[in-house]
């Protein structure tokens, strides 16, 4: 087990003007499985792959534990790396395509097989060890890919968009296998993906990644609650958080007719004449009776169940802005009503207009 450390990790690859990933500082803890999320094209595997060795790194430097891997080949940096396309060879069994990193390593025979009766098992693959991968469902090849990583006993596990193939209910049945496997094994992990959810319900803590930058490393639950910047605002939670301008006003900021009250400190800090408000969906209040807030007209109710979410939009300066509030699932407005709309006390989220910082320190639950 191992610790990983990025320090000012840089890739720029030849012909561009730009770095794919750039001076990235990140530390993931022994045992821990941090989650690399961010939208297509933000560096997450480029920044995967300078860790397990397959991309230069330009500048700064990578460790896992104290040794500093950044120039040493990927085979001798003990990790093992699990791909989208998890990249079997079609003409092996399940057993030998799990078994086959400890050949090449001149593992003997008798330990070969222990090792990958024993990875089997803890993945249900026992059965098909003699099958060839072709014969193998989604989901079973999928663990096959996982079973080749944990026969290796690396220090550190390297997945990039792993469940990517696999349909909507067998993703959120993997990840959970994933999760718990990773930790029983105790191994860190560095997992990619672009999907937030999957990121919220598997990352031990959750580095979102822009443009080649880091935006904020957290706990889910952090990330969720105190988004450091508008765009870890609105990338994490689904449906994302409502932002929209609302101009300052004495004591807070304006929200339709009303008043938001907001700390002194923050306004202060804003910028301009107006901040950035960020308010979730279930941080909305909706009346159908009262005339305080945002005036929003419903656009459409979405219906899930014991909750649903109510689409409608509304004017801010002249501009028309689409709102999300969540609602009761069975009791809620309908289409073509108007309502008024004003965000739970407490649960306001402002940004700084120009550079998208938080103003507001922390919301306190
Ligand atoms: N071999 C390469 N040569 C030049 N540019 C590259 C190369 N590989 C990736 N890039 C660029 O570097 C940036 C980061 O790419 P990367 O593959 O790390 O993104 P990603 O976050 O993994 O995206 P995705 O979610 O689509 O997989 C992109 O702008 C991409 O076009
Ligand atoms: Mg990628």
């Amino acid at each position: 087990m191992a610790t990983v450390t990025f320090e000012k990790a840089t890739r720029l690859y030849p012909g561009s003007t730009r770095p794919a990933v750039d001076a990235l500082d990140l530390d993931v803890e022994d045992g821990e499985f941090l989650v690399l999320v961010g939208p297509s094209g933000c560096g997450k595997s480029t920044s995967l792959r300078m860790l397990a060795g397959l991309e230069e790194v330009t500048e700064g430097r990578i460790l896992i534990g104290d040794r500093d891997v950044t120039d040493m080949p990927p085979k001798d940096r003990d990790i093992a790396m699990v791909f989208q396309n998890y990249a079997l060879y079609p003409h092996m069994t399940v057993a030998e395509n799990m078994g086959f990193a400890l050949k090449i390593a001149g593992v003997n025979k008798d330990e070969r097989a222990a090792r990958v009766l024993e990875a089997a098992k803890l993945l249900d693959l026992e059965p098909y060890l003699a099958r060839k991968p072709k014969a193998l469902s989604g989901g079973q090849r999928q663990r096959v890919a996982m079973g080749r990583a944990i026969v290796r006993s690396p220090q550190v596990f390297l997945m990039d968009e792993p469940l990517s193939n696999l349909d909507a209910k067998l993703r959120v049945q993997t990840r959970t296998q994933i999760s718990s496997l990773t930790r029983r094994l105790g191994v860190t992990t560095v997992y990619v993906t672009h999907d937030q959810v999957e990121a919220l319900t598997m990352g031990d803590r959750i580095a979102v990644l822009k443009d080649g930058v880091l935006q904020q490393v957290g706990t889910p639950r952090d990330l969720y609650a105190n988004p450091e910047n508008v765009f870890v605002a609105g990338f994490i939670g689904s449906p994302a958080m409502n932002l929209f301008h609302a101009d300052k006003a004495d004591g807070g900021i304006r929200f339709g007719n009303t008043i938001i009250p907001l700390e002194r400190a923050a306004l202060d800090a804003a910028s301009g004449t107006a901040v950035t408000v960020g308010v979730r969906p279930e941080d909305v209040i909706v009346s159908t009776t009262g005339t305080e807030g945002l005036p929003v007209e419903v656009d459409l109710v979405e219906e899930l169940g014991a909750d649903g979410y109510l689409y409608g939009h509304t004017e801010i300066n002249g501009q028309r802005t689409d709102i999300v509030a969540r609602v009761d699932g069975r009791s809620h407005p309908n289409a073509g009503d108007r309502v008024h709309l004003t965000p739970k006390l407490g649960h306001v989220h402002a940004f700084d207009t120009e550079s998208g910082l938080r103003l507001v320190h922390a919301i306190v639950d």
